[in-house]
């Protein structure tokens, strides 16, 4: 089988830049590995695009990486406008921020077709296209359209909010139609996959068994892939990296304080205010931890020209120095904020430093950098993980400290706890954790996917034919 994987983010192997956001950093490797052929947007837009698809090739792996050029006139519609200014919203349960015109709807639609055409050339007999994430609910749709009979697959990597939130969606419903097109849908919850199902029940009548969904629109199989790292191969580079000249660095600088780490896009889902107020609760609550413990906070800039964005990064920036300011000393900085990106061979030597890894999304679909924090930990002398509940990653790493990101306090005592915790408590808990790290791998979660949506096209193949 010749594989096609779809998404609008892509990283090259040869790149040297740090990587935005858990999905093209998971699937690189894996893609790479699989000989299948990538294909997404190159970041640059071109007049005419819509007309004659225009597509950078380079070689992946075994496979290739092909870089599209998206239509200049539906770009920022698809991208900033609907795509995360209606679905990002909607999906992380903040429908207050959906801000769209008639337009982006218009724009996305336009895209979705256009990466349809554009994929016919890398299409062969025995192909199978898988397509990722929110930006191309519709392309499976356009692919049919287009004559595309071999197994289309979709993995969603953010939640799927309740049918109350997704209904606020502009025109869900035919975009639900459209997601019927898929032989297979895969979530990373339980929870999204039932949220997906009680939408499409009330919705559109789903009729559902065994996981299977059958309406007049199509029939789709729905299941969960928890997506993964590899943990083992996560380990060696951040053992290795604690070499690296910025992690010596770091490490030198803190004197014999402790460090506390937060790695995130800088994105309104993160939960990134409540973080920082509980940091600050902590040393409020307890003023003997002053002086003894600091706050590296990563927030890597992301989708800065979309309002709620920025109004972030401005509330963000001026939390953070209040209470270095109200706290701080000439030789003590309680928070130390960057916005920029780091490469995975320096952050996980960061990781590696910490004592404390807080990851406290309001909502997030997995969150690798809870995966990877557990796996880049010194198994002799392991840090906690703080972990919010509504990330996905909290149903396998249940041995975390799992917190309530809204309660502010309670985020501060965990934070405390985590700090004092002893050794053979961090052992127990980190040890259940990298045992499940083990067994979910991204090389799993890749395999059954494709195993899956192999049958589960025989199978809607043949309910068609009977
Ligand atoms: C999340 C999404 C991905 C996206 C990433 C970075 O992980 O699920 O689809 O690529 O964020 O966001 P960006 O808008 O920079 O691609």
């Amino acid at each position: 089988m010749n594989l096609v994987v779809v998404s609008n983010r892509v990283a090259r192997a040869s790149s040297n830049e740090p990587m935005t956001g858990g999905l093209a950093a998971a699937l690189l490797p894996v893609v790479e590995k699989s000989g299948a052929i990538w294909v997404g947007s190159s970041g640059r837009v071109r007049d005419g695009a819509q007309r004659e698809p225009f597509a950078e090739i380079e070689q992946l792996g075994a496979g290739a990486l092909a870089m599209l050029d998206l239509p200049a006139a539906h770009y920022g519609g698809y991208y900033e406008g609907f795509a995360n200014s209606a679905l990002w919203p909607a999906l992380h349960s903040r429908a207050d921020l959906i801000r769209v015109s008639q337009d982006d709807y218009r724009s996305y639609r336009e895209v979705n077709s256009f990466m349809a055409r554009a994929l016919l050339r890398f299409r062969k007999p025995d192909t199978a296209f898988w397509i990722q994430d929110y930006h191309f609910l519709a392309l499976g749709a356009e692919l049919r359209a287009l004559g595309v009979t071999q197994p289309i697959g979709f993995f969603l990597h953010t939640p799927w909010a309740s049918p109350a939130t997704m209904g606020c969606v502009p025109h869900n419903r035919e975009l639900v139609e459209a997601m019927l097109a898929y032989d297979l849908i895969g979530f990373q919850t339980e929870e999204d996959r039932s949220n997906f199902l009680a939408y499409g029940k009330a919705e559109l009548g789903f009729a559902i068994a065994d996981g299977v969904v059958t309406t007049p629109y199509g029939t789709s199989r729905c299941e969960v892939f928890p997506i993964g790292i590899d943990a083992d191969l996560f380990a060696q580079q951040a053992q290795k990296a604690t070499a690296h000249p910025d992690v010596s660095r770091l490490r030198k600088s803190l004197n014999g304080e402790k460090l506390v780490i937060g790695v995130d896009r800088l994105d309104y889902s993160k939960g990134l205010i409540n973080r920082v107020n509980a940091f600050d609760r902590m040393l409020t609550m307890r003023p003997s931890l002053q002086r003894t413990v600091s706050l590296l906070q990563i927030a890597t800039p992301s989708r800065g020209t979309i309002e709620a964005y920025g109004n972030l990064q401005g509330e963000l920036a001026k939390l953070v120095s209040d209470v270095n300011g109200r706290l701080g000393e000439a030789d003590w900085t309680p928070i130390r904020y960057l916005n920029k990106g780091f490469r995975q061979g320096v952050l996980a030597g960061l990781y590696r430093t910490a004592q404390v890894g807080l990851v406290t999304p309001l909502q997030d679909g997995m969150n690798l950098v809870a995966k990877e924090y557990v796996a880049a930990q010194n198994p002799i002398d392991p840090g906690v993980l703080v972990l919010s509940k509504f990330a996905g990653a909290a149903n396998e790493l249940d041995t975390a400290l799992l917190v309530n990101p809204h309660d502010v306090e309670g985020m501060a005592r965990a934070i405390a706890t985590a700090l004092s915790m002893p050794l053979t408590e961090r052992r127990l808990r980190w040890e259940a954790m990298m045992a499940k790290l083990r067994r979910g791998s991204v090389q799993s979660w890749f395999a059954d996917f494709v195993a899956s949506l192999e049958d589960a096209h025989t199978a809607n193949s043949d309910a068609a034919g009977a």
